[in-house]
């Protein structure tokens, strides 16, 4: 199991699927899953259900999703926040997708899909993510400047390197 983790606008799911297609795995997108399990956009469901609820369903969905078939996993920006899926990701090679507070508000900065990204306190929200995603992942790539193939391609390299 491969597991990308990341601040918003990393391009966790881009890569991700760039990703699964050379390794011949399924990719799958823990707030894709979400959204199914629920019916709703990941926006809806903070609007009407609130932030704690979202994370509740995210847990348990990740969770899931790291006991189901052997696959590419993109978590969102926030899942690390949970301890159990923390503990949940076992085994699972942990990739962290690095991006700058800046890069992350160029790419992704206007997106009204992404609750989180409207909330006060972003920059610090985000430094305090990266001490999680660093201390979860065995494999760091930086992302900036770089598009999603070229990092696509860096990690295969690392992957198989291994
Ligand atoms: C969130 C990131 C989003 C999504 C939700 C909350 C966060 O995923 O899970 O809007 O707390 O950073 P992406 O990282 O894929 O944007």
């Amino acid at each position: 199991m491969i597991v990308l983790v990341g601040f918003m606008g990393a391009g966790k799911t881009t890569v991700g699927r760039i990703l699964a297609g050379r390794l011949g795995l399924p990719f799958v997108d823990s707030d894709l899953a979400i959204e199914q399990r629920l019916g709703r956009p990941v926006r809806q469901v903070f609007e009407t259900d609130g932030e704690a609820f979202f994370r509740e369903v995210e847990h348990a969905t990740i969770r899931d999703l790291l006991q189901g078939p052997d696959a590419v996993v993109a978590l969102g920006g926030g899942a690390l926040g949970d301890a159990r899926t923390r503990a949940a990701l076992g085994d699972a090679t942990v990739v962290y997708l690095e991006v700058s507070f800046a890069g992350a508000v160029e790419r992704v900065g206007g997106d009204r899909g992404r609750p989180m990204l409207h909330r006060p306190g972003l920059e610090e929200l985000h430094a305090e993510r990266v001490a999680a995603y660093r201390d979860a992942a065995s494999i760091t790539v930086d992302t900036g400047g770089r598009t999603p193939p070229a990092v696509a391609d860096e990690l295969l390299r690392l992957l198989t390197a291994d």
